[in-house]
């Protein structure tokens, strides 16, 4: 029960995987600082669940694409208490091909999905108390590393967060360890893209169930303090195809 009580932040956390993992956190005991961005009634709902679990869960919205409202989150979000760790999930994804990226749609990948985890990342480590640890979990992608022709822009601004990972968890140590979770097919995007060719290459052949991201949350929250820069696959082994 070592997460009872703590404050943890999570980016995107009204809807799908960061909803996810926030309710899972919730039951394991701790209280959510959760961000959201356009998504009102869904983080209410998110946070009225996990208030009926006897948690505590704090709103706080904020535009990722501005590094401002990136670092004033964590200022804000420290109001209610000392975080104790935060998971970046925020993310955009856009189906870029290399002819359809330009300056806008290039930087507004990196402000989101690299920019924004890394003030929020720095913010964090900057208020921590002289005593105070801490934990740090970046969502990222087995294609960033693997990367194709589509979701360029994406692709690069993972494949620039991994990096970032294994540099903070450096950076940090020893007072907050730094890993991050590579996911494969666990949703399914929003945009109706057809589903099943998605599943065909991976070699466990299936979905992710939620309840492997659950658990997968839950021991880098909360297992070995040792781990620090490392990524897990959580895709089913498409990484090594
Ligand atoms: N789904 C998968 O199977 C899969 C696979 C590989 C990697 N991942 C990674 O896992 C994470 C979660 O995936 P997901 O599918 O749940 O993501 P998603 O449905 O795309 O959700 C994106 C989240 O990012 C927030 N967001 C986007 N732009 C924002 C902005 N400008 N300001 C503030 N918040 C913003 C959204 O908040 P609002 O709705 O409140 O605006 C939303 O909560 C992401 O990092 C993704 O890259 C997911």
């Amino acid at each position: 029960m070592t997460l009872q009580g703590k404050n943890i932040l999570i980016t995107g956390g009204g809807v799908r995987l960061g909803r996810q993992m926030a309710l899972a956190l919730a039951r394991a005991g701790a209280n959510i600082l959760l961000h959201y961005g356009k998504s009102t009634s869904e983080a209410q709902d998110t946070a009225a669940v996990i208030q009926s679990m006897g948690r505590q869960a704090w709103l706080i919205q904020a535009d990722l694409s501005n590094m401002e409202a990136s670092v004033s989150l964590v200022e804000k979000a420290r109001k209610q208490g000392p975080i104790f760790a935060v998971i970046n999930n925020a993310s955009i994804f856009e189906p870029l091909r290399l002819a359809d990226v330009d300056p806008d749609n290039w930087q507004r990948h990196l402000d989101i999905n690299l920019s924004a985890p890394f003030f929020i990342c720095q913010s964090f480590f900057n208020g921590l108390g002289p005593d105070e640890k801490g934990r740090i979990v970046n969502m990222l992608d087995w294609r960033a590393l693997r990367p194709g022709v589509d979701h360029l822009p994406y692709t690069i601004s993972k494949a620039a967060l991994e990096a970032l990972t294994r540099t903070l968890a450096r950076s940090m140590a020893p007072r907050v360890v730094v890993n991050g979770i590579a996911l494969g097919a666990v949703l399914p995007p929003v945009d109706g893209s057809p589903t099943d060719r998605i599943i065909e290459p991976v070699p466990m052949k299936r979905w992710a169930q939620l309840e492997e991201l659950d658990q997968t949350i839950l021991f880098l929250m909360d297992g070995p303090e040792y781990i620090t820069g490392e990524i897990i696959h959580l895709d089913g082994g498409r990484h090594l195809v």
